[in-house]
């Protein structure tokens, strides 16, 4: 049991080291330069940051591919900068929690390598082997585009080796009690530099078992348990934060009797907020939310719109698969594996008023919502790059060359930033925004704000109201109602009995504090958050 539940009420902002800011110029950012803009993560009213991977890494998956579980990778920093870099956060009241990837290591880590060239080493069994690659058929294949098969031969071991995502991302043995508890003593080693936490990466896939998808199975469930259990022993404010791509009813097990996970990603909503916002009607939303099983009390979701992957599309089905892809990705190279390869911004055609909607929707539901860094300014993306790239190019914090994020000469940066068309840096960053009260950025400080001053919009009470207009996504946490049109024609709403205040709104001439009565029209795209100041009628 953690001590206090700090988790349940936070905003989270997810920082891409690599490409943030680059303290020492030589292209690619860094954890001094993460320390640097400490002061504006915070301004945004983000209280945890989730630091993405900076172990040592051949880089082949963005540093999910571990060389050495006990580093930083070079270009990042060092142990000293890390330390810096938490003490810092912590000064300032925010916390940070920071990537584990539990599933597998890169082929480039020393426990592979002694594996791979030496059966008899103790390493060898730290790994899934087979003298065939005919096991585990039921298992689906996650990096569709570029992998054949769950299994790849090893010349060097004479056997195939099991793996969930690319050839060079080796599988962990969670049979082996030595994996278990490696795994458990490297959460230990963060923990000691005084991390608050972890995102586990891709925790469904741990165990394998013959005639099973390899998926959720009962045996993973037990491992992740007594991890939790570990950590909360030697550090109970330490928090799981589970990455586990799944429909909701397999997605509730992560939380098991509160003694799993704290919080879970709720990846179901997620595409279904998009295909609302395309058709104009949130039937699929709110199917999703009642389809969202009850979690322990002291869990949490975490909601999000976009991350550093592609905007995944496994938890759909084949037809709304077909439909976003349409809508979102019309050109071919938009698309990657079962998703999507683009930011918030361009998905949405750069219209300001529907990612400002989107926002106040992912803010207004239960659970805990995520920023992906650049997303809160509106930052394009660059379809061309590799793999996921295109979502992770630097940080656009001004019009300087490098859009501010470093000095280097261009040609080192560690990707290329965005410098022509409508999300050139020129027109989108940090410093333009900051001076523009009605900017993305400041429209979505003040959302967080009244967010973080209404702590009953992070509980899991809410209640769906007004279902007959399916344009109007209309949800009420307790004296709080959200009304949200999805459509691109207006739409009035009838409040019922009452008076109700505008907590925050994207109308025109309608501030916070002015008062409403009776009903309400929302022009296209917009939305109202009101507090009931009197009387019992809903909406
Ligand atoms: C997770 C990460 C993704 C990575 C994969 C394999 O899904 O979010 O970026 O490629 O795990 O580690
Ligand atoms: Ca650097």
């Amino acid at each position: 049991m953690t001590r206090d539940r700090w988790y349940m009420n936070l905003v989270l902002y997810q920082v891409n080291p690599r490409t943030f800011f680059d303290a020492n110029n030589d292209g690619i950012g860094d954890l001094k330069g993460i320390t640097k803009k400490l002061d504006y993560i915070k301004s945004l009213g983000a209280d945890c940051i989730w630091l993405m991977p900076i172990y040592p890494s051949p880089l082949k998956d963005g540093g999910y591919d571990i060389a050495d579980y006990y580093g930083i990778h070079s270009d990042l920093g060092t142990l000293d900068d890390l330390k810096e870099l938490i003490n810092e956060t912590h000064k300032r009241s925010m916390r940070i929690i920071l990537d584990l990837v539990v599933n597998h290591t890169s082929d480039q880590c020393e426990w592979f390598k002694k594996a791979e060239s030496d059966p008899k080493s103790p390493y060898h069994d730290y790994y899934v082997w087979s003298s065939t690659d005919q096991k585990y058929q039921d298992t689906r294949i996650i990096f569709l585009d570029t992998e054949k098969s769950n299994w790849t031969w090893s010349e060097k071991a004479h056997k195939y080796f099991w793996h969930r995502f690319y050839a060079s991302q080796p599988d962990l043995n969670y049979d082996n009690p030595a994996v278990r508890e490696e795994m458990k003593q490297i959460m230990l080693f963060w923990l000691n530099l005084g991390i608050d936490g972890f995102r586990a990466d891709a925790v469904p896939y741990l165990i394998e078992r013959d005639g099973t998808n390899c998926e959720n199975l009962p045996e993973t469930h037990a491992y992740l348990k007594e991890m939790r259990e570990f950590m909360n022993k030697r550090f109970p404010d330490g928090i799981l934060l589970a990455e586990a791509n799944q429909w909701p009813n397999e997605l509730r097990p992560y939380f098991s009797e509160g003694d799993e996970f704290h919080m879970a990603f709720h990846f179901p909503i997620m595409p279904r907020l998009f295909k609302s916002l395309a058709l104009g009607n949130c039937e699929s939303l709110i199917q999703t939310l009642k389809d969202t099983p009850i979690i322990p009390k002291d869990c949490q979701w975490c909601t999000f719109l976009r991350n550093h992957d592609e905007m995944t599309l496994e938890m759909v089905t084949e037809e709304d698969r077909q439909l976003m892809w349409n809508f979102y990705a019309p050109e071919k190279r938009m698309r990657l594996n079962l998703g999507i390869r683009r930011r918030l911004a361009p998905l949405l055609g750069g219209d300001k008023k529907k990612i400002e909607l989107l926002y106040a929707i992912l803010f207004s539901l239960p659970g805990v919502p995520i920023i992906y860094y650049g997303d809160e300014i509106g930052m394009g993306d660059n379809i061309q790059l590799n793999d996921r790239d295109g979502v992770r190019t630097p940080m656009q914090w001004s019009g300087q060359p490098n859009a501010g994020f470093s000095s280097s000469t261009p040609d080192k940066l560690f990707l290329p930033v965005i410098d022509s068309g409508a999300y050139d840096f020129q027109q989108i960053n940090v410093e333009s925004e900051e001076s523009d009260n009605q900017s993305l950025l400041n429209r979505l400080r003040s959302l967080i704000r009244i967010r973080k001053a209404n702590p009953i919009l992070s509980t899991q009470e809410y209640k769906i109201e007004n279902e007959g207009n399916t344009a109007i996504f209309s949800i009420s946490r307790m004296s709080i109602l959200c009304l949200n049109n999805l459509s691109n024609i207006s739409q009035t709403v009838m409040l019922g009995e009452g008076e109700f205040k505008f907590l925050h709104t994207s109308l025109p001439n309608s501030s916070e504090g002015t008062a409403i009565k009776e009903m309400i029209v929302l022009e296209p795209y917009t939305y109202a958050w009101l507090s009931r100041e009197s009387g019992q009628g809903s909406a």
